[in-house]
């Protein structure tokens, strides 16, 4: 788990995994560019989304090493159905697939996993291995992996609204009692804080419909690694430019001391 500790190593020595107040506490990942890497090569597009789903465990390696204590991964978006079947079969194949393998794994290194996102779209099978998955894992306190899965964030925000306008509806709550709180709360992701960092690979720099009102202050870091490529050393990159960030939070520089942990903490 991240410490409340000083900082104790060099920051800008990114060979290593930083353990220090500049950790962030949450981070995101946009995991972009399995198609390019594997048109690159002539492969077919299934390959390089296999390839992906193993740069999943180098993200997960290194954050553990790292300290941060919640990882999202962006795996399918509600704009992802709109890709050719066969290319969503191969996807939902290799979800189904690390749900039912790499769990035990996951299980086994202390990590927790929740998966945020519409389900009711999802086959059956796919639905009962994230119960099964999130029984299994509900204990583990070494890292919490968050899947967005079928995830979209102006749908997640339209969902919490609908349910505040229920409650107004019913005369529980009052207009003006509507708060950042309030919203955050009805947000699929209420029991995560928001991420501290948010990643995207390929070269793209857009946020594509992922965590738009989490990230509100995130920290955004675009690297040009296509997805299939990333390390763990890729974690530990981003991580150390986390660290040499100044994080404001809308304050002016000398009030700005607060941490993104402290913050975040709060927000829980
Ligand atoms: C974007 O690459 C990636 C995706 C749409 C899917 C991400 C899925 C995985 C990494 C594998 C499965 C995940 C888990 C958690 C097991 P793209 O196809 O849009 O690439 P392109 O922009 O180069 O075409």
């Amino acid at each position: 788990m991240a410490t409340d500790g000083p900082s104790s190593v060099d920051i800008n020595d990114s060979t290593q995994a930083v353990n220090s107040l500049c950790v962030p506490r949450h981070i995101a990942i946009i995991m972009d560019g399995n198609g390019r890497w594997a048109s690159s090569r002539k492969l077919p597009r299934s390959i390089g989304h296999k390839k992906g789903s193993e740069a999943v465990r180098e993200a997960i390696a290194g954050a553990i090493k790292s300290d941060v204590e919640f990882l999202t991964l962006y795996a399918f978006s509600t704009e992802n159905w709109n890709r050719p079947e066969d290319e969503v079969h191969d996807l939902m194949g290799l979800l189904r697939f690390y749900l039912k393998r790499e769990i035990k794994q996951l299980h086994k290194e202390n990590v927790r996993l929740r998966v945020i996102g519409e389900r009711s779209a999802l086959d059956n099978e796919i639905k009962q291995l994230i119960i099964d998955a999130e029984e299994l894992t509900k204990n583990n306190t070494r890292l919490n992996l968050v899947i967005a899965l079928n995830y979209g964030s102006r749908q997640e925000i339209i969902n919490a609204v609908k349910s505040l306008a229920d409650q107004v509806a019913a005369g529980t709550l009052g207009p003006n009692e509507i708060s950042a709180d309030l919203l955050g709360a009805a947000l699929s992701t209420h029991l995560i804080p928001d991420p501290d960092l948010l990643v995207r690979t390929s070269g793209e720099q857009r946020l594509s419909n992922f965590l738009l009102w989490q990230a509100a202050y995130s920290e955004l870091y675009f690297t040009d690694v296509l997805w299939p490529d990333f390390t763990e050393q890729h974690l530990f990159d981003a991580v150390a430019e986390y660290g040499r960030r100044d994080r404001r939070f809308g304050a002016r520089p000398e009030k700005s001391k607060v941490s993104a942990q402290t913050l975040s903490k709060e927000q829980v």
